[in-house]
């Protein structure tokens, strides 16, 4: 359940509950906040990419556009309870199809962990909470883009390689 007096971009219930009890004690995975610029979202996506120069302002924008969007953007968080801090994020978003019988795919982007928290299981959890959305939502598939130094660390989450990802910078 959302903390009261706090803006959740989306529902909890979405998020299945197994790997939530993944978890070890004292973190929790939750939906992201409109609060959560302060807990470090971006210090922790700033691993993965470039971030830019955003302030708590332009984040907040940027959350209450997702939040417009109508059920399009799921971005969770594992927080760690006691230093009230954000240690891994992940986005799910889905497409409607007119292929496979207007079907619904799903894509997961921006998996991180912060640097003292890797190797310890937080992305895998984050993967399998953010790839339970694609199931709760009646996805047909999910799919993810990632560099080919990260393939083995989807592998272990289930994931498989097919096709090939090309790109065209705007
Ligand atoms: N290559 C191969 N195996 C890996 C890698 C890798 N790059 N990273 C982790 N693993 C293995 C681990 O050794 C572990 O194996 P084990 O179960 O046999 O012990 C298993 O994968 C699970 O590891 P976790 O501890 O759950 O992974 P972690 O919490 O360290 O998170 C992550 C992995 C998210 C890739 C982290 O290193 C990170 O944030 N990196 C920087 C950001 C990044 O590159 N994110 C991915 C972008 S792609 C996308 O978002 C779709």
């Amino acid at each position: 359940m959302t903390t009261p007096g706090e803006i959740s971009l989306f529902s909890e219930t979405l998020i299945s509950s197994k790997p939530k009890e993944s978890l070890p004690a004292g973190f929790i995975c939750r939906p992201l906040y409109r609060s959560d610029y302060k807990r470090g979202h971006l210090g922790v996506l700033g691993d993965l990419a470039h971030i830019g120069d955003i302030n708590e302002e332009t984040w907040v924008e940027r959350f209450d556009d997702m939040k417009k969007s109508n059920g399009t953007y799921f971005v969770l968080v594992i927080v760690d309870e006691k230093n009230d801090k954000i240690v891994g994020t992940g986005t799910f978003f889905y497409e409607l199809k007119f292929l496979n019988n207007l079907g619904k795919q799903g894509h997961i982007e921006d998996i991180a962990v912060a640097k003292d928290y890797q190797g310890k299981g937080f992305g895998t959890i984050l993967v399998h909470a953010v790839d339970s959305l694609g199931a709760q939502l009646g996805c047909y598939k999910t799919i993810l883009d990632c560099s080919e130094a990260k393939r083995g660390f989807y592998l272990k989450c289930g994931y498989e390689g097919r096709g090939l990802e090309m790109h065209h910078y705007h």
